[in-house]
């Protein structure tokens, strides 16, 4: 049974190297820890735990094992993932079963899709070498299209005929999955039936779309002719169930390894710039394809690098876009930066006439994301006049607040004011403002601390000899999980991952945790001694507490998974849980009676 089969991988599975090859995995204690890939956030609140084969993330109570988190992140079915989790541990597949027949159908469309696509991939591979095709070639040599290159990105041609690629498809698939693939046209009948389908893609250059595993699932097209009745010059598979646009990026496949291995990517706007700059031996290239960029596009990328180098169009359009993708990665905690190239060329003709000598070089003068935006400001606005002065800094002034984190913002802000010349004491006290704004948006900490963030807090910042900064930052690094929930989480996090600061004020994230600590230093000390108590075992009480929330958060979670695998009729998930539960209670029971005979 598939069951049986699903039991067998997850009993062998090592489930932090399937996750690890999505996500960045920090070592926590016997867990890891990793930005949660489910919900937008900045510190990580995602766990793996490896002993039950489980993750759960404390910001979005996203949960589950393997299985679940590969259906996810791939946007994959049941069977699929178990089969690719078993392909990745190395298990052999037993033949094919399914749970239901809707699953069987849902992954025998998807199935069938994509073996359709490897199949049209091949058809325009072949018509490329066709005597049609021959001006197609004599394009892709004029723009420098290698044959190396042709057979490693499986350029294809599309041939001018509306019927000669559905009669071949259709001895392999049914009309539903060749309807379902975006690879045909069709007209609707005077009785509202679909008519015989034709080919989408005709007299066009073909460029197959990977996912990330290097399955094709979609095609853009390059129009030979860019005259009016040639259509767009590039035309696109529509969304199909195979493929969301703004869920892809270009090259990603091929790119993916390199940007990993230099933590950083060069993100450009048009395929042909990707694969050039690919060809030329820049690995960490991927394109966004000329649409803007979703969110589900930057965090897809944020889970191989936080760095990225933009290198768009330098006409308005490409300007425009790359502003709009700027903002969006700085307010995911991207570092930015802006290539610029010499002679207003697009990074496809650059690196074929200047060598990727000259275009690296451009890359080490990137400039930051700041500098880059006054510079827009000053392009956009006569900035000698005050009223283009005013013009200037409003636009500005939205890029600004978006900067996360407070030091870079307020730097940012005295830079253009510096750079723009503002004088004027109206505008530096707007610019200031809004160097402050964000703290107000986002959600501050309490300015009240909890006594036992005072206490936890303030035996933080002391010396790494001092016995109670040892106990706390020891016992928070390997349970993350405990303080996961705190108002000053991301500030203890901090603090524990590191040596004890010289200034601790200057390791504070911003200037809410600034005063947190502030806070924390005069009354932690003061509470100590007020109940006559080391700070060494007031650290330990804390703790303890501590862990007991965790563990009572944990009770609650597992009487909702129990319910949970009981009604999905999962026995084996049931028994698990229950034995993790039973262990859960009597360690809170343990720790209970051990807080209640302390004094
Ligand atoms: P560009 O017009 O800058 O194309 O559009 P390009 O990459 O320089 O194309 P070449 O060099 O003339 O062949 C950038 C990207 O915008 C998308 C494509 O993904 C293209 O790579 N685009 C452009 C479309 O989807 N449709 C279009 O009609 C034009
Ligand atoms: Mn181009």
């Amino acid at each position: 049974m598939a069951d049986n089969f699903a039991q067998t991988v997850k009993a062998q599975v090592d489930i932090t190297r399937i996750v690890g090859e999505y996500l960045k995995l920090r070592k926590s204690g016997a867990n890891w820890s990793a930005l949660c890939p489910f919900h937008k956030e900045k510190s990580g609140s995602f766990y793996l735990y490896p002993q039950t084969s489980s993750y759960y993330c404390f910001g979005c109570h996203e949960h589950g094992d393997v299985f679940t988190f590969v259906m996810k992140m791939d946007n994959i079915s049941f069977p699929e993932a178990v089969r690719a989790v078993a392909q990745k541990m190395g298990i052999p597949l037993p033949q094919r079963q399914f749970n239901s027949p809707e699953e069987q159908r849902e992954a025998g469309l998807r199935k069938q899709l994509i073996d359709a696509h490897e199949a049209a991939t091949q058809y325009f591979q072949q018509n490329l070498q066709s005597p049609e095709a021959a001006r197609a070639r004599e394009y892709m040599t004029s723009r420098g299209i290698t044959p190396e290159t042709v057979q490693r990105f499986r350029i294809g041609y599309a041939p001018d005929n509306f019927n000669d690629m559905r009669e071949r498809l259709s001895k392999f698939f049914t009309d539903e999955v060749l309807r379902a693939s975006g690879l045909f046209s069709w007209k609707e009948q005077e009785d509202g039936s679909a008519g015989q389908m034709y080919a989408r893609f005709r007299k066009r250059i073909t460029f197959p779309i990977a996912n990330e595993q290097g399955k094709v699932i979609a095609f853009t097209a390059r129009a030979l002719d860019t005259d009016d009745k040639s259509g767009p010059k590039y035309m696109n598979s529509p969304e199909t169930p195979l493929y969301t646009k703004g869920n892809v990026l270009f090259n990603l496949d091929k790119a993916k390894a390199a940007i990993k291995e230099q933590d950083a990517a060069v993100l450009v706007e048009g395929q042909m710039d990707a694969i050039s700059l690919f060809m030329a031996g820049v690995q960490n290239v991927i394109a966004t394809s000329g649409t803007a960029f979703t969110e589900a596009q930057v965090r897809m990328l944020g889970r191989f690098t936080k760095r990225v180098w933009l290198n768009f169009d330098p006409d308005n359009a490409g300007m425009n876009a790359a502003e709009k993708t700027l903002a969006m990665m700085v307010e995911e905690g991207f570092e930015t930066k802006v290539v610029t190239l010499d002679g207003g060329l697009d990074p496809d003709r650059f690196v074929r006439e200047r060598g990727v000598q000259a275009y690296a070089q451009a890359v080490r003068e990137a400039a930051r994301y700041a500098d880059f935006l006054v510079a827009r400001a000053q392009q956009l606005y006569p900035v000698k006049t005050p009223e283009g002065k005013i013009k200037a800094m409003n636009f500005l002034l939205p890029h600004i607040k978006r900067i996360p984190n407070a030091i870079t913002r307020v730097d940012f802000a005295n830079n253009a004011a510096q750079k723009l010349g503002i004088e004027n004491s109206l505008m530096q006290q707007e610019i200031r403002q809004a160097a402050q704004q964000r703290l107000e948006s986002v959600r501050a900490p309490q300015a009240k601390l909890t006594s036992l963030e005072r206490v936890l807090l303030s035996a933080l910042i002391l010396p790494d000899a001092d016995s109670a900064r040892q106990l706390a930052s020891t016992s928070l690094a390997a349970h993350p999980e405990w303080y996961a929930q705190l108002a000053t989480a991301g500030l203890i996090e901090v603090l524990v991952s590191g040596p004890a600061p010289d200034n601790a004020l200057e390791v504070a994230p911003d200037q809410a945790s600034r005063v947190l600590l502030a806070t924390a230093m005069q009354q932690g000390i003061m509470e100590a001694e007020d109940g006559n108590l080391s700070l060494h075992a007031l650290v330990e009480r804390a703790l303890q507490a501590l862990h007991i929330k965790q563990l009572e958060r944990r009770e609650r979670e597992l009487r909702m998974q129990i319910g949970e695998a009981g009604r999905r009729g999962d026995n084996a998930m049931t028994m698990q849980l229950m034995q993790e539960k039973q262990h859960n209670m009597q360690e809170l029971l343990r720790l209970e009676r051990e807080l209640s005979r302390t004094p």
